[in-house]
């Protein structure tokens, strides 16, 4: 069960991790032909992260979560790669989303990319939280990138927000 405590980020500090996590993919020596998007959650730090490091965007739209915030056992393809094969073969990926959080969805997603038998892929989150995952990575991921670790917390997120003025400065 989730903590019901919530932590408030604002867009300046989103920007500001992913800058971090950008320079620690470049000093890694990872150089990615292509950033894959986890959405929704996945799309505003992707292309934050394509200010940095500047490569073209795929996403696929998952979503665990059902209309009534319940999590649903499998997460539920919303859109996937077209002739993923021809676009992903070969390819080094950098595959973004928000938060690592259960690794139910990293999980899927990274099975699912795989069989295009990409080159490599490159995990990158945001925010990782310290808790015990239900999913795990599988053993052809080699790298893993997060820009912060947090407690198990809620994390509001700014595209979150109703009333942005209201969410923190
Ligand atoms: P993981 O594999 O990356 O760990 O994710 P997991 O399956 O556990 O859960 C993914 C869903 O849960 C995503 O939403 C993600 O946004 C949401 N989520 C998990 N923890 C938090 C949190 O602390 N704050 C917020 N705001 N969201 C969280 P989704 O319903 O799958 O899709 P979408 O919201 O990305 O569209
Ligand atoms: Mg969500």
């Amino acid at each position: 069960m989730a903590s019901t405590e919530k932590v408030f980020f604002t867009y300046n500090d989103i920007h500001n991790t992913i800058k971090k996590l950008s320079e620690q993919i470049q000093e890694s020596g990872y150089e990615p032909d292509l950033i894959v998007a986890i959405g929704t959650g996945g799309f505003i730090p992707a292309r934050i992260i394509k200010t940095y490091i500047k490569k073209p965007i795929l996403t696929v739209g998952l979503k665990l979560y059902d209309e009534n915030n319940q999590p649903k056992d499998t997460p539920e393809k919303i859109q996937w790669i077209d002739e993923v094969e021809k676009k992903l073969k070969n390819k080094k990926i950098l595959l973004v989303d928000e938060v690592d959080d259960s690794r139910t969805t990293l999980e899927y997603c990274l099975k699912e990319l795989l069989r295009a038998e990409p080159a490599e892929i490159a995990v990158a989150v945001l925010h990782d939280k310290e808790k015990e995952k239900r999913g795990s990575i599988p053993a052809e991921i080699k790298r893993y990138f997060y820009g912060a670790k947090l407690p198990d917390k809620w994390i509001c997120y700014p595209w979150d927000a109703i009333d942005i003025d209201k969410h923190g400065v």
